[in-house]
């Protein structure tokens, strides 16, 4: 699919983005991992949530879903009743999927592949490979699979230990596959990270009434624990919310409001940051929904953001939102630095490369180090024939930098919008005309 987009006056209105990601997978794996019945409301019906859907059922978990809705109805198995799956598990694009699986297969007494599509197998496996082998999982590569740290992968599980563990870098899909595989263990397992990832599966391990604590950056998890079936609300996503924030922010005149949106403190890093360029925008209606704090998100465009320099804790806080935040800090009166950031080399593509390459086109001025990046501000963008590279989070970035170019931009290979947001592109219709 192709994504034609044009310059926009201001976005207006009032909108409710659809449901978080990653808080849609941990549904998903906690209402399996449960003691009786879950019910989901908010449930986000995108692909990448799918792979997980498709996986647990392979695993012998009855789930009800109707496809496109965002209700779910998830028979819980409990730790152990979980079924070998005869056929490979297909994570897709869905690296929430293939790391959280693994946790739960670790714990499992038989032996299955996992794999994904062609980004997902240049991705970094050895990060939830290591831990998981050091609690008792064998891990092989698959036939024809010459690279032991990447999927496709043949994972055995059973008759793990606890384990102590430093995470080496922060990721909250390692910390939980190794919360998942905790639960299986004889005895308390500790996990520590070098700065706060985000933390759903704590909160949500926490609501269905698994005993989980935590003292500064280390969880603290007893094995052999039950958890129990509850209803749970997915609130909106805020990475998804990010886009039309960004958008509100530089079109002068905007005025939107998005409402129940998640703002759990571990994803909202993106709020500092546009205040601190000088964004207007209020936070009201706090609430918390399903051991998530939700809110609504008021955003005003009035004057030019300033660039800003950021690193170190906050950058896991706002990991996925750096490609969107790109194009605002292209837009600044003044230059943004952004540091610390070496991770989005190993996201659905090499973020940090693919963001600069394709902003470029549009006449922003982006230099890539090797853990971030340089982006001068000042650029009055330009329309441009772009390309996602086959990742969501760049193609809605450039549909963001399209609302605010002069002239005409192309994005090719937009259809990876729906890995995480179906309904982005009549919303975003919708919005900017
Ligand atoms: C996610 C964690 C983050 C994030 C990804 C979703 C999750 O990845 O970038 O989009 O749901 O746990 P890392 O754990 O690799 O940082």
């Amino acid at each position: 699919m192709e994504l034609v987009t044009g310059r926009c006056g201001k976005v207006c209105g009032e909108i409710v983005v659809p449901g978080d990601k990653s808080i849609s997978h941990r549904a998903l794996f906690c209402g399996a991992l449960a003691e009786g019945e879950t019910d989901v409301t908010g449930y986000l019906p995108s692909e990448d949530c799918f792979s997980t859907l498709q996986c647990l059922q392979k695993l012998g978990v009855e789930i009800g879903y109707s496809s496109g809705t965002d209700h779910l109805h998830i028979k819980g198995v409990g730790l152990h009743g979980f079924q070998p799956s005869k056929e490979l598990l297909d994570a897709g694009n869905s690296g929430t999927t293939a790391r959280l699986l693994m946790g739960i297969l670790a714990g499992q007494p038989f032996s299955v592949t996992i794999d994904g599509d062609a980004s997902l197998r240049q991705r970094p496996m050895r990060r939830v490979i290591k831990p998981l082998s050091l609690m008792g999982a064998d891990f092989a590569a698959a036939k024809n699979n010459n690279k032991p740290d990447m999927l496709p992968l043949t994972i055995k599980g059973g008759n793990l230990k606890a384990i102590n563990y430093k995470l080496p870098v922060a990721s909250a899909q390692v910390k939980s596959a190794l919360l998942f595989a905790a639960l299986y263990a004889d005895g308390v397992s500790t996990v520590e990270e070098p700065a706060y990832s985000r933390d759903h599966t704590e909160k949500m391990l926490s609501f269905l009434g698994v005993n989980i604590r935590h003292r500064n950056r280390r969880i603290y998890i007893q094995g052999k624990q039950k958890m129990f079936g509850r209803q749970l609300v997915v609130p909106g996503d805020f990475s998804s919310a990010a886009f039309f924030l960004v958008a509100a922010a530089l079109l002068p005149g905007s005025e939107l409001l998005i409402k129940e949106v998640g703002v759990n403190p571990t994803r909202t890093g993106l709020l500092d940051v546009l205040q601190e360029m000088g964004a207007e925008l209020v936070i009201e209606n706090r609430r918390i929904i399903g051991g998530e704090p939700v809110a609504d998100l008021f955003i005003k465009g009035s004057k030019p953001l300033q660039g800003v320099s950021i690193g170190k804790e906050i950058i896991p806080r706002l990991i996925d939102e750096i490609p969107v935040l790109s194009v605002a800090a292209a837009c600044a009166a003044t230059e943004t630095v952004i540091n610390d950031a070496q991770e989005l080399r190993v996201k659905e593509t090499d973020r940090l490369h693919t963001i600069t390459q394709e902003l470029r086109k549009m006449g922003a001025e982006i230099m890539e180090k090797p853990d971030g990046l340089i982006i001068k501000g000042r650029s009055r963008l330009k329309g441009a024939v772009c390309d996602s590279h086959g990742d969501h989070r760049i193609a809605m970035s450039l549909a963001i930098a399209g609302a605010v170019a002069e002239g005409e931009t192309l994005i090719r290979n937009a259809e990876c919008i729906n890995i995480s947001f179906p309904g982005f592109v009549p919303l975003y219709r919708n919005l900017f005309h």
